[in-house]
Protein backbone atom coordinates (compact mmCIF):
# COMPACT_ATOMS: atom_id res chain seq x y z
CA UNK A 1 0.00 0.00 0.00
CA UNK A 2 3.22 2.56 0.76
CA UNK A 3 3.81 2.17 -3.27
CA UNK A 4 0.32 2.73 -4.76
CA UNK A 5 1.40 6.82 -4.45
CA UNK A 6 4.47 6.15 -6.30
CA UNK A 7 3.33 5.49 -9.53
CA UNK A 8 5.82 3.84 -12.37
CA UNK A 9 7.09 6.58 -14.51
CA UNK A 10 6.81 4.88 -17.30
CA UNK A 11 3.20 3.82 -18.40
CA UNK A 12 3.34 3.46 -22.01
CA UNK A 13 5.38 1.31 -24.39
CA UNK A 14 6.03 4.88 -25.88
CA UNK A 15 7.23 6.13 -23.26
CA UNK A 16 9.23 2.50 -22.55
CA UNK A 17 10.60 2.74 -26.19
CA UNK A 18 11.74 6.24 -25.52
CA UNK A 19 13.58 5.38 -22.23
CA UNK A 20 15.51 2.48 -24.07
CA UNK A 21 16.50 4.91 -26.58
CA UNK A 22 17.76 7.80 -24.31
CA UNK A 23 19.71 5.27 -21.82
CA UNK A 24 21.83 4.50 -24.92
CA UNK A 25 22.06 7.03 -26.98
CA UNK A 26 23.00 9.87 -24.73
CA UNK A 27 25.82 8.42 -23.73
CA UNK A 28 27.34 6.61 -27.15
CA UNK A 29 26.45 10.45 -27.35
CA UNK A 30 28.90 12.06 -25.31
CA UNK A 31 31.28 9.91 -26.05
CA UNK A 32 31.67 10.32 -29.99
CA UNK A 33 31.54 13.93 -28.84
CA UNK A 34 34.50 14.02 -26.57
CA UNK A 35 36.23 11.72 -29.28
CA UNK A 36 35.56 14.21 -31.63
CA UNK A 37 37.18 16.65 -28.97
CA UNK A 38 39.76 15.00 -28.00
CA UNK A 39 41.08 14.16 -32.11
CA UNK A 40 40.02 17.77 -32.78
CA UNK A 41 43.53 19.26 -33.48
CA UNK A 42 44.19 16.09 -36.09
CA UNK A 43 41.50 15.87 -38.30
CA UNK A 44 41.63 15.80 -41.85
CA UNK A 45 39.01 15.30 -44.15
CA UNK A 46 36.60 17.43 -45.68
CA UNK A 47 36.85 20.92 -44.07
CA UNK A 48 40.12 21.02 -43.45
CA UNK A 49 43.45 21.64 -46.13
CA UNK A 50 43.97 18.29 -46.16
CA UNK A 51 42.10 18.05 -49.15
CA UNK A 52 43.18 21.54 -50.42
CA UNK A 53 44.78 20.60 -54.26
CA UNK A 54 48.58 21.56 -52.79
CA UNK A 55 48.60 19.23 -49.66
CA UNK A 56 47.25 16.19 -52.14
CA UNK A 57 50.17 16.94 -54.47
CA UNK A 58 52.36 17.22 -51.77
CA UNK A 59 51.20 13.48 -50.71
CA UNK A 60 50.98 11.95 -54.07
CA UNK A 61 54.51 13.77 -55.13
CA UNK A 62 56.48 10.69 -57.35
CA UNK A 63 59.62 10.13 -55.17
CA UNK A 64 62.16 10.81 -58.07
CA UNK A 65 61.46 13.09 -60.99
CA UNK A 66 63.47 12.25 -64.37
CA UNK A 67 64.54 15.53 -65.68
CA UNK A 68 63.85 15.06 -69.59
CA UNK A 69 66.31 17.17 -71.75
CA UNK A 70 65.83 17.23 -75.53
CA UNK A 71 69.71 16.56 -76.56
CA UNK A 72 68.70 17.92 -79.82
CA UNK A 73 67.12 21.36 -78.78
CA UNK A 74 69.22 24.51 -79.53
CA UNK A 75 70.82 25.25 -76.16
CA UNK A 76 70.70 28.70 -75.18
CA UNK A 77 73.85 29.62 -73.13
CA UNK A 78 74.45 31.60 -70.33
CA UNK A 79 76.37 34.77 -70.37
CA UNK A 80 79.58 35.34 -68.84
CA UNK A 81 77.96 37.80 -66.66
CA UNK A 82 75.12 35.48 -65.75
CA UNK A 83 77.92 32.21 -64.78
CA UNK A 84 79.91 35.37 -62.71
CA UNK A 85 77.16 35.75 -60.84
CA UNK A 86 75.76 32.43 -60.30
CA UNK A 87 79.24 31.23 -59.73
CA UNK A 88 82.45 32.87 -59.79
CA UNK A 89 81.51 35.60 -57.63
CA UNK A 90 80.81 33.61 -54.51
CA UNK A 91 84.76 33.78 -54.10
CA UNK A 92 85.81 36.46 -57.06
CA UNK A 93 83.30 39.31 -55.97
CA UNK A 94 85.08 39.25 -52.71
CA UNK A 95 88.94 38.20 -52.96
CA UNK A 96 87.79 35.13 -50.70
CA UNK A 97 90.90 32.51 -50.60
CA UNK A 98 92.68 34.35 -52.45
CA UNK A 99 91.27 34.82 -55.66
CA UNK A 100 91.62 37.77 -57.62
CA UNK A 101 89.19 40.01 -57.36
CA UNK A 102 86.41 41.14 -59.63
CA UNK A 103 87.56 44.31 -61.31
CA UNK A 104 91.08 44.92 -59.75
CA UNK A 105 93.49 45.34 -62.21
CA UNK A 106 96.16 44.53 -60.02
CA UNK A 107 95.05 41.19 -59.19
CA UNK A 108 94.50 40.60 -62.92
CA UNK A 109 97.56 41.67 -64.76
CA UNK A 110 99.87 39.21 -64.45
CA UNK A 111 97.42 36.58 -65.26
CA UNK A 112 95.91 38.49 -68.34
CA UNK A 113 99.43 38.45 -69.37
CA UNK A 114 99.46 34.70 -69.25
CA UNK A 115 96.59 34.95 -71.83
CA UNK A 116 93.06 33.82 -72.19
CA UNK A 117 93.75 30.12 -73.61
CA UNK A 118 95.83 29.83 -70.37
CA UNK A 119 93.34 31.41 -68.29
CA UNK A 120 90.12 29.18 -69.37
CA UNK A 121 92.07 26.28 -69.33
CA UNK A 122 92.67 26.81 -65.40
CA UNK A 123 89.29 27.87 -64.75
CA UNK A 124 88.42 24.41 -66.34
CA UNK A 125 91.17 22.20 -64.51
CA UNK A 126 91.15 24.15 -61.37
CA UNK A 127 94.40 25.99 -59.71
CA UNK A 128 95.38 26.16 -56.29
CA UNK A 129 92.02 27.13 -53.85
CA UNK A 130 90.10 27.35 -57.00
CA UNK A 131 87.94 24.62 -58.10
CA UNK A 132 87.45 23.32 -61.60
CA UNK A 133 84.94 24.98 -63.75
CA UNK A 134 84.50 26.96 -59.95
CA UNK A 135 83.23 23.89 -58.19
CA UNK A 136 80.52 23.22 -61.27
CA UNK A 137 79.42 20.19 -63.49
CA UNK A 138 80.27 19.71 -67.26
CA UNK A 139 76.51 19.66 -67.53
CA UNK A 140 75.71 22.96 -65.55
CA UNK A 141 78.06 25.31 -67.56
CA UNK A 142 79.71 24.25 -70.78
CA UNK A 143 83.20 24.90 -71.09
CA UNK A 144 82.33 27.43 -73.67
CA UNK A 145 79.89 29.12 -70.82
CA UNK A 146 83.12 29.30 -68.44
CA UNK A 147 85.35 30.84 -70.93
CA UNK A 148 82.63 33.59 -71.22
CA UNK A 149 82.60 33.71 -67.50
CA UNK A 150 86.71 34.45 -67.57
CA UNK A 151 86.96 37.03 -70.85
CA UNK A 152 83.82 39.11 -68.69
CA UNK A 153 85.96 38.44 -65.55
CA UNK A 154 89.00 39.66 -67.34
CA UNK A 155 87.79 42.42 -69.60
CA UNK A 156 86.38 44.14 -66.63
CA UNK A 157 90.09 44.09 -65.12
CA UNK A 158 91.48 45.67 -67.88
CA UNK A 159 91.70 42.99 -71.04
CA UNK A 160 90.29 42.90 -74.31
CA UNK A 161 89.94 38.53 -75.18
CA UNK A 162 87.44 37.86 -77.45
CA UNK A 163 84.87 35.57 -76.40
CA UNK A 164 85.68 32.04 -77.01
CA UNK A 165 83.97 30.72 -80.41
CA UNK A 166 80.23 29.84 -79.70
CA UNK A 167 80.17 25.80 -80.06
CA UNK A 168 78.70 24.23 -83.59
CA UNK A 169 75.94 21.69 -82.66
CA UNK A 170 77.15 18.47 -83.76
CA UNK A 171 80.84 19.25 -83.87
CA UNK A 172 83.14 18.86 -80.62
CA UNK A 173 83.21 22.27 -79.04
CA UNK A 174 86.56 24.33 -79.23
CA UNK A 175 89.16 24.10 -76.00
CA UNK A 176 91.64 26.58 -74.68
CA UNK A 177 94.09 25.83 -77.19
CA UNK A 178 97.87 26.89 -76.67
CA UNK A 179 98.59 25.41 -73.27
CA UNK A 180 101.31 23.37 -72.28
CA UNK A 181 101.30 19.85 -73.07
CA UNK A 182 100.01 18.11 -70.46
CA UNK A 183 97.78 20.97 -69.48
CA UNK A 184 96.29 20.31 -73.21
CA UNK A 185 95.74 16.68 -72.74
CA UNK A 186 93.47 17.55 -69.28
CA UNK A 187 91.72 20.38 -71.42
CA UNK A 188 90.78 18.41 -73.65
CA UNK A 189 89.49 15.74 -71.29
CA UNK A 190 87.59 19.00 -69.29
CA UNK A 191 86.19 19.49 -73.07
CA UNK A 192 85.05 16.14 -73.57
CA UNK A 193 82.63 16.52 -70.06
CA UNK A 194 85.11 13.49 -68.75
CA UNK A 195 86.77 15.69 -66.01
CA UNK A 196 86.74 13.17 -62.90
CA UNK A 197 84.44 14.47 -60.16
CA UNK A 198 86.74 13.15 -57.53
CA UNK A 199 89.24 16.46 -59.56
CA UNK A 200 86.35 19.11 -59.13
CA UNK A 201 85.28 17.43 -54.95
CA UNK A 202 89.57 18.09 -54.01
CA UNK A 203 89.41 21.17 -55.66
CA UNK A 204 86.87 22.80 -53.89
CA UNK A 205 87.94 21.08 -51.24
CA UNK A 206 91.62 22.85 -51.18
CA UNK A 207 89.62 26.36 -51.21
CA UNK A 208 87.39 24.21 -47.83
CA UNK A 209 90.64 23.24 -46.34
CA UNK A 210 91.96 26.29 -46.27
CA UNK A 211 89.23 27.58 -44.11
CA UNK A 212 89.30 24.65 -42.04
CA UNK A 213 93.22 25.00 -41.47
CA UNK A 214 91.98 28.58 -40.60
CA UNK A 215 89.49 27.69 -37.98
CA UNK A 216 92.15 24.78 -36.57
CA UNK A 217 94.42 27.53 -36.23
CA UNK A 218 92.11 29.08 -34.20
CA UNK A 219 91.35 26.44 -32.09
CA UNK A 220 95.03 26.08 -31.06
CA UNK A 221 95.44 29.76 -30.44
CA UNK A 222 94.21 30.14 -26.28
CA UNK A 223 96.79 27.91 -25.55
CA UNK A 224 99.73 28.61 -27.44
CA UNK A 225 99.14 32.12 -27.76
CA UNK A 226 99.25 33.12 -23.73
CA UNK A 227 102.43 32.52 -22.67
CA UNK A 228 104.14 33.68 -25.33
CA UNK A 229 101.78 36.98 -25.73
CA UNK A 230 102.65 37.52 -22.05
CA UNK A 231 106.38 37.36 -22.90
CA UNK A 232 106.36 39.94 -25.87
CA UNK A 233 104.72 42.00 -23.48
CA UNK A 234 107.96 42.75 -22.44
CA UNK A 235 109.52 43.53 -25.53
CA UNK A 236 108.36 46.74 -27.69
CA UNK A 237 104.51 46.84 -28.54
CA UNK A 238 105.45 46.42 -32.26
CA UNK A 239 107.46 43.38 -31.62
CA UNK A 240 104.62 42.21 -29.33
CA UNK A 241 102.04 43.22 -32.32
CA UNK A 242 104.29 41.37 -35.06
CA UNK A 243 103.87 37.95 -32.73
CA UNK A 244 100.42 37.67 -32.00
CA UNK A 245 99.67 38.86 -36.01
CA UNK A 246 102.07 35.65 -37.32
CA UNK A 247 100.70 33.60 -34.13
CA UNK A 248 97.26 34.33 -34.19
CA UNK A 249 95.93 36.86 -37.01
CA UNK A 250 97.15 35.70 -39.73
CA UNK A 251 95.51 32.08 -39.70
CA UNK A 252 92.91 34.48 -41.51
CA UNK A 253 94.19 37.76 -42.27
CA UNK A 254 97.22 36.52 -44.57
CA UNK A 255 95.26 34.67 -47.50
CA UNK A 256 92.08 36.67 -46.64
CA UNK A 257 90.41 33.94 -45.58
CA UNK A 258 86.16 34.21 -44.52
CA UNK A 259 86.57 37.94 -46.25
CA UNK A 260 88.98 38.86 -43.61
CA UNK A 261 90.82 41.98 -44.81
CA UNK A 262 93.90 40.99 -46.25
CA UNK A 263 97.50 41.95 -45.08
CA UNK A 264 99.38 44.26 -47.31
CA UNK A 265 95.91 44.70 -49.22
CA UNK A 266 95.68 48.58 -49.27
CA UNK A 267 92.36 48.86 -51.02
CA UNK A 268 90.85 46.32 -48.21
CA UNK A 269 92.27 48.13 -45.36
CA UNK A 270 91.42 51.74 -46.53
CA UNK A 271 87.53 50.61 -46.42
CA UNK A 272 88.26 49.74 -42.82
CA UNK A 273 90.17 52.76 -41.90
CA UNK A 274 87.22 55.31 -42.80
CA UNK A 275 86.14 54.37 -39.18
CA UNK A 276 88.55 55.77 -36.25
CA UNK A 277 90.84 53.89 -35.43
CA UNK A 278 88.95 53.03 -31.68
CA UNK A 279 85.87 51.49 -33.60
CA UNK A 280 88.84 49.43 -35.57
CA UNK A 281 90.53 48.26 -32.63
CA UNK A 282 86.80 47.63 -31.03
CA UNK A 283 86.60 45.07 -33.78
CA UNK A 284 89.33 43.47 -33.11
CA UNK A 285 88.96 43.65 -29.46
CA UNK A 286 85.41 42.43 -29.51
CA UNK A 287 84.66 40.68 -32.90
CA UNK A 288 82.87 41.59 -35.93
CA UNK A 289 81.18 39.26 -38.42
CA UNK A 290 83.14 36.11 -38.93
CA UNK A 291 86.08 37.94 -37.20
CA UNK A 292 86.20 36.47 -33.57
CA UNK A 293 86.82 38.75 -30.59
CA UNK A 294 90.78 39.00 -30.43
CA UNK A 295 90.99 36.50 -33.13
CA UNK A 296 90.07 33.89 -30.55
CA UNK A 297 92.83 34.47 -28.51
CA UNK A 298 93.32 35.35 -24.85
CA UNK A 299 95.95 37.88 -25.56
CA UNK A 300 96.24 41.12 -23.69
CA UNK A 301 93.99 44.26 -25.25
CA UNK A 302 97.32 45.71 -25.63
CA UNK A 303 99.26 43.36 -27.84
CA UNK A 304 95.53 42.82 -29.62
CA UNK A 305 96.23 46.53 -30.55
CA UNK A 306 99.45 46.35 -31.41
CA UNK A 307 98.31 43.52 -33.89
CA UNK A 308 96.07 45.74 -35.54
CA UNK A 309 98.44 48.92 -35.81
CA UNK A 310 101.10 46.22 -37.30
CA UNK A 311 98.53 45.11 -39.84
CA UNK A 312 97.65 48.95 -40.66
CA UNK A 313 101.24 49.71 -40.97
CA UNK A 314 102.07 47.10 -43.23
CA UNK A 315 98.93 48.39 -45.47
CA UNK A 316 99.92 51.96 -45.47
C1 LIG B 1 85.79 28.58 -54.33
C2 LIG B 1 86.27 29.86 -54.77
C3 LIG B 1 86.30 30.14 -56.29
C4 LIG B 1 85.26 30.05 -57.19
C5 LIG B 1 83.81 29.65 -56.93
C6 LIG B 1 85.79 30.45 -58.46
N1 LIG B 1 87.12 30.77 -58.32
FE1 LIG B 1 88.37 31.33 -59.83
N2 LIG B 1 89.92 31.47 -58.49
C7 LIG B 1 89.85 31.17 -57.16
C8 LIG B 1 91.16 31.31 -56.54
C9 LIG B 1 91.50 31.09 -55.09
C10 LIG B 1 92.04 31.68 -57.59
C11 LIG B 1 93.53 31.92 -57.50
C12 LIG B 1 94.23 30.61 -57.81
C13 LIG B 1 95.74 30.74 -57.77
O1 LIG B 1 96.26 31.64 -58.43
O2 LIG B 1 96.35 29.90 -57.11
C14 LIG B 1 91.22 31.76 -58.79
C15 LIG B 1 91.74 32.08 -60.04
C16 LIG B 1 90.98 32.15 -61.19
C17 LIG B 1 91.50 32.49 -62.50
C18 LIG B 1 92.94 32.85 -62.81
C19 LIG B 1 93.68 31.59 -63.13
C20 LIG B 1 95.14 31.85 -63.42
O3 LIG B 1 95.62 31.30 -64.39
O4 LIG B 1 95.79 32.58 -62.67
C21 LIG B 1 90.47 32.43 -63.38
C22 LIG B 1 90.53 32.70 -64.86
C23 LIG B 1 89.30 32.05 -62.64
N3 LIG B 1 89.64 31.90 -61.32
C24 LIG B 1 88.05 31.89 -63.19
C25 LIG B 1 86.93 31.49 -62.50
C26 LIG B 1 85.64 31.29 -63.10
C27 LIG B 1 85.34 31.47 -64.57
C28 LIG B 1 84.79 30.92 -62.11
C29 LIG B 1 83.31 30.60 -62.22
C30 LIG B 1 82.92 29.64 -63.19
C31 LIG B 1 85.56 30.86 -60.86
N4 LIG B 1 86.86 31.24 -61.15
C32 LIG B 1 85.05 30.50 -59.63
C33 LIG B 1 88.71 30.81 -56.44
C34 LIG B 1 87.46 30.59 -57.00
C1 LIG C 1 89.13 33.20 -37.97
C2 LIG C 1 89.65 34.17 -38.84
C3 LIG C 1 90.27 35.45 -38.23
C4 LIG C 1 91.29 35.56 -37.32
C5 LIG C 1 92.06 34.44 -36.65
C6 LIG C 1 91.50 36.97 -37.14
N1 LIG C 1 90.62 37.70 -37.90
FE1 LIG C 1 90.47 39.72 -38.00
N2 LIG C 1 88.96 39.57 -39.34
C7 LIG C 1 88.43 38.38 -39.81
C8 LIG C 1 87.33 38.68 -40.68
C9 LIG C 1 86.46 37.63 -41.42
C10 LIG C 1 87.20 40.08 -40.74
C11 LIG C 1 86.17 40.90 -41.52
C12 LIG C 1 84.99 41.09 -40.58
C13 LIG C 1 83.86 41.87 -41.22
O1 LIG C 1 84.12 42.94 -41.78
O2 LIG C 1 82.72 41.39 -41.14
C14 LIG C 1 88.25 40.60 -39.88
C15 LIG C 1 88.46 41.97 -39.68
C16 LIG C 1 89.44 42.49 -38.86
C17 LIG C 1 89.70 43.88 -38.66
C18 LIG C 1 88.99 45.03 -39.34
C19 LIG C 1 87.76 45.43 -38.58
C20 LIG C 1 87.08 46.60 -39.26
O3 LIG C 1 86.18 46.36 -40.07
O4 LIG C 1 87.47 47.73 -39.00
C21 LIG C 1 90.73 44.00 -37.78
C22 LIG C 1 91.35 45.27 -37.25
C23 LIG C 1 91.12 42.66 -37.41
N3 LIG C 1 90.33 41.76 -38.09
C24 LIG C 1 92.13 42.36 -36.54
C25 LIG C 1 92.52 41.08 -36.19
C26 LIG C 1 93.56 40.79 -35.26
C27 LIG C 1 94.38 41.84 -34.51
C28 LIG C 1 93.67 39.43 -35.18
C29 LIG C 1 94.63 38.60 -34.35
C30 LIG C 1 94.68 38.91 -32.95
C31 LIG C 1 92.67 38.86 -36.08
N4 LIG C 1 92.00 39.90 -36.67
C32 LIG C 1 92.46 37.50 -36.28
C33 LIG C 1 88.85 37.11 -39.50
C34 LIG C 1 89.85 36.80 -38.59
Amino acid sequence: MSEAPHGAPIKTPGQLIAAVIAGFAVPIIIIILLAYYVDNSTRTGAGTDGLSDAAVDARTAPLAKVDIRDANAPRVYKTGEEVYKAVCSACHASGAAGAPKFTNAGDWAARIAAGFDTLWHNALTGKGAMPARGGTSPDDYSDYEIGLAVAYMANNAGAKFEDPPKPVPGQPAAGPAGASGAAAASGTEAASGATPASGAEGASGAAGAQAAAAMAAMANVPQSAAPASGAAQSADASQAGKALYQQVCQACHAAGVLNAPKFGDKEAWAARLKDPIDTVYNYALHGKGAMPPKGGSNASDADVKAAVDYMVNAAK
